[in-house]
């Protein structure tokens, strides 16, 4: 028998709300019989304190700073890992043997090419679309193309469906990069790893040889495991309200795409450079913008700061910020804004504003400056977020489909409009 918590209302009415309590001891008030038992609902705006779903996927603990996929540290899978063999681990539940990895590598270069008729979709976009409308669109038109008439792309064909999403997302988005600059499409190649592929969708042209260099290799694989999920944050929530619908995963992934290109969320790794740029054109003054940031009257944030979890530090920023140093030394890249990164950082971290509200840099601050220094564009950084993030939200799509509990989402509200008022005819209005 669960524990209960006893909830005594004002009009006398009492509720027992069981308590559960998950693998790390968190614990959480049932409150999925509160309406049925009392007529009451809960507020709670932005989901602060609301746990949606009971998920085994990824742990993380925002005041300790810790991150897990499937139990295994964020540190030891960035170490250690690949991006792949980590989506194999979120969407099945344990790393692969090496059949098992061979097989799912496979399937995901069977799958990397997009239909021919898609590439007639790159011709229609304005030259200043945004990748990530592009992005949004394209996988949305999968949809089109991969799913049965009926629009179903259902639990029982995810095997199939992941490895086309994790193979034509890939090939999307460096199209959507190719188009954007005026240079031919490059085609998929099996014989290359995943990310080696992507960079050569992106980089090669026909007319030079080209291979990806490992150090670039390697900070990718690394960028991609750092974003590949991060439980219940508003893409994939969205993912997961959209696929409660029973709308199909090339839907629902859209769905989170769109979600994640908002600036407060992933859309803040392109903001952050942008801000970091702006610093550097007006003088390096960071602690102009640090002040700017704290003026309440002021809509300005420091991009790339807060975290709605993390209030200690974000582990994924740590490892980022580290390997920013180690790469950019390979490469022998010597960037300003890196020097503008730190010392912002440095200066928001000892004022009393950032420190009283546990502002920390987010995993977002230097991502920026990797992809900047391995020739990817700022506007397409939101797109390798949703890269990285694919398998996340395949495997929440797919641990959601597979929950008995699971219902379509609906909130309720509280209503705060006027009563009921009648009908004036245009005649007698003022
Ligand atoms: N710069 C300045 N002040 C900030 C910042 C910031 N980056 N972030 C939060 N604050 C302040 C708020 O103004 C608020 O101050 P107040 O208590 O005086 O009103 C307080 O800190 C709490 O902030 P909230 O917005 O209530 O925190 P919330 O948890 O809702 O938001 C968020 C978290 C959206 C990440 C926020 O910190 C933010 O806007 N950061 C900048 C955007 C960003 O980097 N987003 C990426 C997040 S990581 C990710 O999605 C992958």
């Amino acid at each position: 028998m669960n524990d209960v918590a006893k909830l005594v209302l004002p009009d006398g009415q009492t509720a027992e709300l069981p308590i559960i309590e998950g693998s790390e001891k968190e614990k959480a008030l049932d409150i999925s019989k509160l309406r049925a038992q009392t007529g009451y609902v809960t507020l709670d705006p932005g989901f602060v304190n609301t746990g949606s779903c009971q998920s085994a996927i990824t742990f993380l603990d925002g005041e300790k700073g810790i991150l897990r996929y499937r139990g295994i540290s964020i540190e030891e899978l960035a170490e250690k890992s690949s991006f792949l063999e980590v989506a194999y681990l979120l969407i099945n539940g344990n790393l692969p043997n090496q059949t098992e990895m061979n097989g799912f590598s496979d399937s995901i270069s069977t799958h990397a090419l997009i239909n021919e008729d898609m590439k007639r979709f790159y011709e229609n976009f304005s030259s200043r679309a945004h990748p990530m409308a592009i992005l949004s669109a394209m996988v949305s038109s999968l949809s089109a193309y991969y799913t049965e008439a009926t629009g179903g792309a259902n639990i029982d064909d995810l095997q199939l469906n992941a490895a086309r999403l994790m193979a034509k997302v890939s090939t999307i988005a460096s199209f959507s990069y190719k188009k954007s600059i005026g240079q031919p499409f490059v085609y998929p190649q099996d014989k290359l790893s995943y990310c080696e592929n992507f960079l050569n969708m992106m980089f090669a042209v026909p007319t030079t040889e080209y291979e990806a260099d490992p150090v670039v290799v390697d900070a990718l694989n690394l960028l991609l495991i750092l974003h590949a999920d991060h439980e219940q944050n508003c893409s994939t929530s969205t993912v997961r309200v959209v696929g409660s619908s029973q709308a199909n995963v090339y839907a629902s992934v859209a769905s989170g795409i769109l979600a994640l290109w908002g600036p407060l969320h992933g859309g803040a790794n392109q903001q952050v450079l942008l801000m970091l740029q702006q610093i550097h054109e007006a003088g390096g003054d960071v602690d102009k913008f640090v002040a700017m940031a704290k003026d309440k009257d002021s809509e300005f944030r420091l991009m790339g700061f807060g975290h709605r979890v993390y209030k200690n530090f974000d582990p994924r920023a740590t490892i980022i910020k580290k390997a920013c140093d180690r790469v950019l030394e390979k490469m022998g890249v010597d960037d300003p804004l890196l020097d503008i990164a730190k010392k912002l950082e440095a200066r928001a971290l000892e004022d009393e504003y950032f420190v009283k509200r546990k502002l920390y840099p987010n995993v977002d601050f230097y991502s920026g400056i990797i992809y900047r220094a391995i020739g990817i564009p700022t506007n397409m950084f939101t797109v390798m977020f949703s890269l990285g993030r694919l398998p996340g939200w395949i495997a929440q799509w797919k641990e959601m489909m597979e929950d008995p509990q699971n219902r379509i989402a609906r909130p309720r509200q509280i209503y705060t409009g006027s009563q009921l008022v009648q009908y004036t005819p245009m005649s007698e209005r003022g």
